[in-house]
């Protein structure tokens, strides 16, 4: 197992005692997920996901491999869901200096804000390079992703003229939706987004394996190293399945009144991964006047920023650390014969050991401050252990949402803004709504 959940730097909050009192209730709901007989039941497709895609990999392999000859970048438009995973992996694996170049496109994002001055930017960066778009959306009426992929769409055309439908592969809803009917009508490639997946947990289908193999990312070894931790996390004992335990771990701690998480991350490329762990965990226990509020930070950076509210501010959170043992890459601390920084009692060390022991020094002032802190081990970043990671995510959350009575699966706050938006804007069939809310604008 290369994820290990260290949870000693919880234990002066919540004890042995508070994470056995509720096993029970974190194995009936990990037999929910697998009998499939729990809230949102139509959903739980992403449980054998990993092994139910694994007959579509060959043609997402294809696709993908035309896309890194032809494209120097390939736009993926989408939202939530529809985004954040790829993104998540994409970026965990890429340089902080990347030059875009054929054989290697670079990934960006639209359609995940409704900002023109960034559309624009876009379009104007696209400007001398060759591009595709996946355009991604599993209703395919989000709003956002449709006026971005509209804007790109006239772009490429204007671009690439006959030829642009070719450039485009939409990952849809099988029957419905706008995005449906264009792809059909404009006889555009498609990848089909599972009926009983949702976005959020979607990665490890099309909607996120395309954008990732197109990074020239392994999916299989990605898929493979899912597979690994789905089997892990069959057992039903918490002591041997770390996504149960890390769900008991933050239930308890929320009933003892940590009603906020934040997620920390020492390496600048994988702060995605926990952009991608809000959504899945917002969207998925946040319901019902209940659930943990999910936050991030990205150390030793916010150290200088958010470090002193986690230090001493309202003593109701707690931080889960993923703390990765080797980086891919490292510089060497050398000697200098001045020494007038006063640095040279790091001479000899890796910078990663350097990050490491802040790690190390923050996790225990945290302690002290009074913030409960869950360690996540992982030994490196690799095609298996992010797998790893982002199944356990998965896994975690179904049943920590389970344990805290929602439904994890369902999204109906998210209508909300969507309603008033739409009246706001004259949208047809909003005309009530927009009378209404006349007098509050
Ligand atoms: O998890 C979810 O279901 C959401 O975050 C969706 O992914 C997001 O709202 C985008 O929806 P769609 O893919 O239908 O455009």
């Amino acid at each position: 197992m290369s994820l290990v959940i260290d949870y000693k730097n919880v234990l002066g909050f919540i004890n042995e005692s508070d994470i056995e009192a509720l096993s029970e209730s974190a194995c009936t709901a990990n037999k929910l997920l697998h009998s499939k007989k729990g809230l949102g039941r139509d959903f739980l497709g992403w449980v054998s996901l990993p092994e139910d895609v694994l007959e579509e990999t060959s043609r997402i392999k294809k696709v993908a491999s035309e896309i890194r000859e032809n494209a120097e970048v390939l736009v993926v438009i989408g939202i939530g869901g529809s985004y954040l995973g790829a993104r998540a992996v994409i970026e965990s694996f890429s340089q902080a200096f990347e030059v875009p170049k054929k054989g290697s496109p670079q990934v960006i994002y639209a359609g995940h804000n409704m900002s023109g001055a960034y559309h624009k930017e876009l379009i104007e960066y696209l400007n001398d390079k060759d591009f595709y778009i996946n355009v991604i959306s599993k209703s395919g009426t989000t709003t956002e992703p449709a006026i971005a992929f509209r804007l790109l769409k006239e772009y490429a055309e204007s671009r690439y003229g006959e030829t642009t439908n070719n450039r485009i592969i939409a990952t849809t809803d099988k029957k419905q939706g706008a995005l449906n009917t264009l792809a059909k009508e404009n006889n555009y490639r498609t990848f089909i987004i599972p009926d009983n997946v949702g976005g959020r947990f979607s990665l490890f289908s099309a909607v996120g394996l395309l954008p990732i193999a197109c990074a020239g990312i392994d999916i299989i070894a990605l898929l493979n190293g899912a597979l690994q931790m789905a089997k892990e996390t069959e057992s039903e004992f918490y002591d041997k399945n770390p996504a149960m335990l890390y769900a008991i771990i933050r239930n308890a701690l929320y009933n003892k009144g940590f009603t906020n998480e934040i997620m920390v991350n020492y390496i600048p490329r994988m702060s995605y991964i926990s952009e991608w762990w809000k959504q899945l965990y917002g969207e998925s226990e946040g319901k019902e006047n209940k659930g943990i509020f999910p936050a991030s930070v990205n150390f030793s950076t916010d150290l200088h920023s958010l470090g002193q509210y986690i230090q001493e501010g309202h003593r109701n959170i707690f931080e889960t650390v993923i703390n990765v043992d080797k980086e891919n890459k490292d510089i060497v601390m050398k000697v200098s014969s001045s020494d007038l920084d006063g640095l040279n009692y790091l001479s000899g060390m890796n910078m990663h050991d350097i990050n490491k022991s802040a790690l190390k020094a923050t996790v225990l002032a945290h302690v002290d401050g009074g913030t409960p802190n869950i360690i996540i081990d992982v030994d490196k970043i690799c095609e298996s252990t992010i797998g790893e990671m982002i199944y356990f995510f998965e896994k975690a959350c179904g049943i920590s949402g389970y344990m805290l009575g929602v439904n994890p699966f369902d999204q109906p706050g998210v209508e909300a803004y969507k309603n008033n938006m739409f009246a706001i804007l004259g949208k047809k069939g909003y005309e009530k709504l927009s009378k209404e809310l006349e007098s509050r604008l």
